[in-house]
């Protein structure tokens, strides 16, 4: 059977970014607005990205990355919403794409269809930000309803410091 929530179920999606180190503020954040959380991981981000163990622990559910196998139930109920974060100039670029090859991609994808908030905080270097394949992507997404979150580098200021990623801004933009 498919699992049920008692409230609004909300999808994390986190890619491999160096700032998905601290996505367990935004699941903190989440929790507090009473959103129930399902983290759907890509495979790179399982790989040292951030404290899978911890993150599990703090969802109260293992973290989908793969497929289920056929005949296995959904291990999540259907999102109520979804937030990416931090979204990767990979994932990204598939999302617009449609090139599902991750679980993380096609639920994304999928996302649309089902017509549920979708909410987006890119981690994008600016040398890769300038790409035109990037630009043309998040031109297709927001054409698609998307909700975008400040452009934000992941680089260092003069001070030597990595600006604030402002994780609840992806709950503000669900607006609820
Ligand atoms: C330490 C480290 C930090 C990274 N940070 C970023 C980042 O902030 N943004 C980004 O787009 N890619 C970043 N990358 C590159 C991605 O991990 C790489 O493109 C990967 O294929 C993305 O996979 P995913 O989109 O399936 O998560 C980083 C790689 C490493 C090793």
């Amino acid at each position: 059977m498919t699992e049920q929530a008692e409230g609004p179920f909300l999808y994390v999606v986190v890619c491999a970014a160096g700032i998905a180190v601290d996505v367990s503020k935004l699941i903190t954040a989440a929790q507090e607005r009473d959103w129930e959380v399902g983290v759907i991981a890509t495979p790179v981000a399982m790989n040292g990205f951030f404290d899978t163990a911890a993150v599990e622990a703090q969802a109260g559910r293992p973290i989908r990355s793969a497929w289920r196998s056929p005949g296995d139930p959904r291990p999540f109920p259907p999102p109520d919403a979804v937030v990416v974060a931090p979204a990767t100039f990979n994932t990204i670029n598939k999302w617009a794409a449609g090139l599902a090859d991750t679980l993380a991609v096609a639920t994304l994808c999928e996302s649309y269809g089902l017509g549920v908030p979708v909410a987006v905080l890119p981690c994008v270097a600016d040398a890769l930000a300038t790409h035109p394949a990037y630009q043309d992507s998040l031109i297709r997404l927001r054409g698609m309803g998307i909700r975008f979150g400040e452009p934000y580098s992941g680089e260092a200021g003069e001070d030597g410091r990595r600006p604030e990623f402002g994780w609840e801004r992806a709950l503000d933009l669900l607006g609820r």
